[in-house]
């Protein structure tokens, strides 16, 4: 069958990544979290003390450093999810934490990373049968992606989804800092000037508010049934 590619955008925590994760394994597709890249370009900067202590970035030293930033993804044998490496090291876990939420969306608001990330991906994409999440995915990396989907929910709703999530692994997290985080991050990704996250025109748009993961999994199905055969 035709191999395409599928383009998932939306706002911070409203489960897309589920939603791109489980198709992928389904259709037997490759699944790319180009969040993960650019919370991985974040934790380096925090690990090499490129924020300075009013939270502004060492632009012109990261931009040096660039080139000694590489990022790939592995499979974990045991639950087949993808695992996100940073200069070789497994940091799929440091890269969740609320330090790292906190810091990325000025980082992926920078030129020069963004043009590094997106080149990547691109490359990722070539052979197409990939399923892609982000901001700039449907806009940016791949316009002319055959199936494109536009994630919203509710501020509160993707908040307490994230709570339950960080809260589920441990980590010690207050609901109204991390509301503050995603209300923030949108803020940032809406408002930057290279690739914004705005609904691509061609994109159906999901709210998933009130939809169960089952809910999702099989209305996304259906959608990419579709894109097929149209494509
Ligand atoms: O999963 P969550 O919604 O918390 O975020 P993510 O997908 O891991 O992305 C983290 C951050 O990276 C976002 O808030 C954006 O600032 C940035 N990002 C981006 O600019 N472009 C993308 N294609 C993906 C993420």
């Amino acid at each position: 069958m035709k191999k395409i590619i599928i383009a998932i955008d939306g706002f911070s925590s409203c489960g897309k990544s589920t939603m791109a994760k489980d198709l992928a394994k389904e259709i037997g597709y490759i699944y790319i979290d180009s969040g993960a890249m650019y919370r991985a370009v974040t934790l380096y900067c925090l690990e090499h003390h490129l924020f300075r202590t009013d939270g502004s970035i060492r632009e012109e030293e990261l931009q040096r450093q660039m080139k000694e930033i590489h990022i790939s993804f592995r499979l974990n044998p045991d639950t087949q999810r993808p695992m996100t490496f940073l200069n070789g090291n497994n940091v799929e876990e440091q890269i969740r934490t609320l330090e790292v939420s906190s810091h990325v969306s000025p980082v992926a608001a920078l030129g020069f990373v963004r043009r590094a990330m997106v080149e990547q991906q691109q490359a990722m994409g070539k052979e197409k049968g990939i399923v892609m999440d982000g901001r700039d995915i449907g806009t940016a990396v791949f316009p002319k992606a055959e199936l494109k989907i536009f994630v919203t929910a509710s501020a509160e709703i993707r908040a307490q989804r994230r709570y339950d999530e960080l809260k589920a692994k441990g980590q010690e997290v207050s609901f109204d800092e991390i509301l503050r985080n995603v209300k923030e991050r949108d803020h940032i990704d809406q408002t930057r000037e290279i690739s914004p996250l705005r609904r691509a025109d061609d994109a159906i748009l999901l709210d998933n508010s009130h939809l169960t993961i089952a809910e999702q999994k099989e209305w996304l199905k259906e959608q990419f049934n579709k894109a097929v055969h149209e494509s």
